[in-house]
């Protein structure tokens, strides 16, 4: 139970201007979680808000995830003790006081998920949102919608198991945590684009072909292995990084018939943190769609993954603290930014540097609270 009614949080409070603030420490009322937060997740996301004011509502804290130990829960919470052997990590993605870059965060139960025992809880801190980013595209209906797994790793093939996928930008966390999901889900082939110093760990996880994106073979390599697929093209892709020159790549490996799930914004470019003058578009424009005519453009939003109820009473609470026992997710490298990059609020800035850089390259970018 936190000590006083009021805590330390690193907030974005106008455009390009953030700084520690104290916050009042909230109450869980029915059905939410309090977490005393240990580590918090930094992505582009806090770089589009505070550099951007891309939907910013100022002030605004910072961290779309966040790990740490039980502290208080509401009324109806049974499942969820409280006390430091209660390790958590949670999707941190709602208003201000639900962020991640702050002592105590409050939660709703369908963004927490338990933590095993041998998983550190910096490394937990790298999995909330791109796990659900990953499961939801590849599993939900509205986007590449191929059948939810009954288990993990699955008891026999899905239909789909020998048409090939393709994971475009999987250096990205996204990426890592698809391919793992796709091969314990039964799928065998599994194509991704990443840099060749990721090639021989997403082999690890799964991945069955692997290219370099900056290859200037690229597409006729993609071509080359899409050999089982009826119409030689792919129809099934998530592109992980969604800039307008992965989408030029990807329409020309897909089918007219196939389907793109993008992760929106689509950015200017080719980085996931574009420059400071680009528009980034949450609705794709048909001028900046280079897909085929009749190619399924599906824009993934994780952030509304909760209108799904399978989603929102099984992945967090059920599925991901299973994953993540049965070692079918291995959570990605970390950059740990802790007291050796001084105050907590330093530590902010290091993260935001790095991302705004776009120098985060197959790992996550941790932040060391408390
Ligand atoms: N709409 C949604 O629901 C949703 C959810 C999650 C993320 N997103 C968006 O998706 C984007 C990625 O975010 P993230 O946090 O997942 O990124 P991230 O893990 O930080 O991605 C970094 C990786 O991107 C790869 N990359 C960068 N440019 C690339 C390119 N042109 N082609 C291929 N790979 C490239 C790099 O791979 P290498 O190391 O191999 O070079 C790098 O490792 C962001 O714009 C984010 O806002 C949207």
């Amino acid at each position: 139970m936190p000590s006083s009614r009021t805590h330390t949080a690193i907030a974005s409070l106008s455009l390009k201007h953030f700084d520690a603030v104290q916050v009042s420490t909230p109450v869980p009322s029915e059905g939410q979680v309090l977490i005393k937060v240990a580590y918090a997740a930094m992505i582009a996301f806090d770089t589009y808000i505070n550099d951007l004011g891309y939907h910013a509502t100022f002030p605004m804290i910072f961290g779309f995830n966040a790990s740490g130990t039980v502290a208080e829960v509401g009324p109806g919470i049974d499942d969820l003790q409280v006390g430091d052997k209660a390790r958590v990590t949670a999707f941190t993605f709602r208003n201000s006081e639900a962020k991640g870059m702050q002592e105590y965060t409050l939660q709703t139960r369908s963004v927490v998920a338990k933590v095993p025992d041998f998983v550190s809880l910096e490394a937990a801190a790298a999995v909330p949102d791109n796990f659900i980013t990953a499961f939801n595209s590849l599993f939900n209906p509205q986007y590449l919608g191929l059948p939810y797994p009954i288990s993990f790793p699955a008891p026999e093939s899905p239909p789909l198991a020998d048409v090939p996928i393709l994971v475009y930008g999987a250096g990205s966390t996204t990426g890592h945590y698809a391919v793992q999901l796709l091969h314990s889900a039964g799928y065998k082939n599994i194509i991704v684009t990443a840099s060749p110093k990721h090639h021989e760990y997403l082999r690890s996880l799964g991945a069955t072909h692997t290219f370099d994106y900056n290859s200037p073979t690229l597409i006729e390599d993609i071509n080359s292995v899409v050999t089982t697929s009826k119409i030689g093209k792919l129809e099934l892709v998530l592109d992980c990084i969604t800039a307008q020159t992965t989408l030029a790549a990807i329409s020309k490996v897909v089918s007219s018939q196939g389907t793109v799930a993008v992760l929106l914004p689509l950015k200017m470019g080719s980085n996931v943190r574009s420059n400071e003058d680009d528009t980034m578009w949450l609705e794709i424009p048909d001028s900046l769609n280079p897909l085929p005519t009749g190619t399924r453009l599906a824009g993934v939003r994780t952030f509304l993954f909760e209108e799904v109820p399978y989603l929102k009473d099984n992945l967090m609470t059920r599925i991901l603290p299973s994953l993540l026992d049965k070692k079918v997710i291995e959570p990605t490298k970390i950059r740990l930014l802790d007291e050796a990059y001084g105050p907590l609020k330093d530590r902010v800035e290091v993260g935001l540097d790095l991302l705004r850089n776009n120098k985060v390259s197959g790992e996550k970018v941790i932040v060391k609270v408390s």
